[in-house]
């Protein structure tokens, strides 16, 4: 039976990334989940991404261990993972939310853990200009 789990993180853009490279991150990561039945929404400031995944457990496992290699981000936490009965997101879906500020809605996730972090998210992402 496969297990259905969410995983979310938090990362910033590696100093020597170009913000460019942000554009060819989303791609990869569309054309890949799909194939990966893997959703979710991955939100980015201009400084610090976080992303929730979503999916078969061991595809999902796999999947962070590959993002947590990838050199156009750095400092990867890993903040929040558990089983889940359904989906919260039907597509794959990319965010781009512009704030420089170290108090900005993605850094204030960071004073979250478990279900509380996941709500936060949520609740916060009404005000992340989200494109899908
Ligand atoms: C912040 C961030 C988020 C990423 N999210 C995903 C993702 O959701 N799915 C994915 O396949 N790759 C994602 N990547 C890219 C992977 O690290 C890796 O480059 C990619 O999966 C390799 O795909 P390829 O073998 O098809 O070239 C992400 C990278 C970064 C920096």
């Amino acid at each position: 039976m496969s297990l259905l789990t969410e995983l979310i993180y938090i990362s910033e853009l590696a100093p020597t990334a170009r913000l460019t490279q942000v554009a060819d991150v989303l791609n990869r990561a569309r054309a890949n989940n799909q194939v990966l039945h893997v959703t979710g929404i991955l939100v980015f400031d201009g400084l610090r991404f976080v992303q929730h995944l979503e999916g078969e457990q061991s595809v999902v496992m796999q999947l962070f261990r590959r993002i947590q290699q990838d050199t156009r981000h750095t400092n990867v936490r890993w903040l929040h993972d558990s089983l889940i009965e359904n989906r919260r997101f039907d597509a794959f879906f990319s965010g781009y939310w512009h704030d420089d500020s170290p108090d900005g809605a993605i850094a204030s996730l960071q004073n979250y853990s478990g279900v509380g972090l996941r709500s936060a998210l949520h609740s916060r992402i009404g005000c992340f200009d989200l494109v899908s």
